[in-house]
């Protein structure tokens, strides 16, 4: 394992998901755009990403991604448009989408063989140097992005740092579900891992602590990805990866703050415009005035 910790300065985002649950708002456009209030998905996780130190954001892109690469370009037409109709607040705006010191790369992933194969195709972008991978269908609203939390993390210990929570025993087929060495009942903020599987039915699940679209990798995962053959759903998956990785150096958990919500589906992706809205420093007033008017209404 490498010796001391590196910065972080590299993020990667898998984007070439197709998003069959928005169908038909994902037909023509990237589910990665759909607004939260006023920003895209990836907005949010571009963000969290430049606020946890990264300047490199490696998106890894398919089919009908074009939005995506057009959104963080930058629009000099438009913002002189917003100029010249006295709109300088919301040139501002596009203008600040994204920084200048930092960079997009973008490497399409030839065919969807899954979130393991999406990071292995950032490989040839990634230097010997720790990473972020970034899901954009999680989002979570945390007073210290969730990322930098878990980038402090990878500062004092090494090793990789997975994002977990707790869910209902319920849905642990739906994630990939940590096993570490704290005892039961007895839950600390970091832990290690001792054994990693991707989507467990819930009877067979060795715990509900589950990981969350964060990551932070060290490059030595390129190794068992290359390694590591088709898994759940005939997919190179990236738990596999990790669970090999756990057998050579530390891996761990990190129960982050802040709260999580799977914009992957349309509840939570509900939930997430209703909590952001009234959170909303302009919007907030009103929308929370509103949604009393609905809930006296559902009496
Ligand atoms: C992926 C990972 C899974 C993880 C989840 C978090 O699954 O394979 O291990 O728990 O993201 O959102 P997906 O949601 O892409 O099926």
């Amino acid at each position: 394992m490498s010796s001391s910790p590196k910065r972080i300065r590299t993020a990667v985002f898998p984007v070439a998901g197709r998003g069959t649950r928005f169908l038909p708002a994902t037909k023509a456009s990237p589910k990665e755009m759909l607004p939260i209030v006023d920003r895209p998905l990836i907005q949010y996780a571009v963000d969290e990403a430049l606020a946890a130190g990264a300047e490199r954001l490696i998106f890894i892109t398919g089919s009908s991604k074009r939005a995506i690469e057009d959104h963080f370009d930058t629009d000099t037409e438009l913002e002189r448009l917003l100029q010249a109709q006295g709109k300088p607040e919301l040139a501002q705006q596009v203008n600040s989408v994204l920084p200048s010191y930092a960079t997009c790369i973008y490497i399409r992933q030839p065919s969807p063989l899954g979130l393991g194969h999406a990071v292995l195709c950032a490989r040839p972008a990634i230097d010997d140097e720790p990473f972020f991978v970034h899901l954009a269908d999680d989002l979570i609203d945390a007073e210290v992005p969730c990322l930098k939390q878990m980038a402090d993390t990878y500062q004092q210990k090494g090793g990789c740092v997975l994002a977990v929570e707790e869910v209902p025993r319920s849905e642990t087929d739906k994630y990939g579900i940590v096993e570490v060495d704290a005892p039961q009942g007895k839950p600390s903020k970091v832990s290690r891992i001792l054994g990693i599987v991707e989507k467990p039915k819930p009877e067979e699940a060795r715990s509900t602590l589950a990981v969350v679209g964060r990551y932070v990798l060290t490059p030595e995962i390129f190794v068992e990805l290359e390694r590591v053959g088709q898994g759940a759903g005939g997919e190179i998956q990236l738990t596999d990866a990790i669970a090999r990785l756990v057998q050579r150096q530390p891996v761990y958990a990190h129960r982050f703050s802040g709260r999580r919500f799977d914009c992957g589906n349309k509840l939570g992706y509900l939930q997430a415009t209703v909590e952001l809205s009234l959170a909303h420093p302009v919007l907030g007033k009103d929308f929370r005035a509103y949604l009393k008017r609905v809930a006296a209404r559902l009496d």
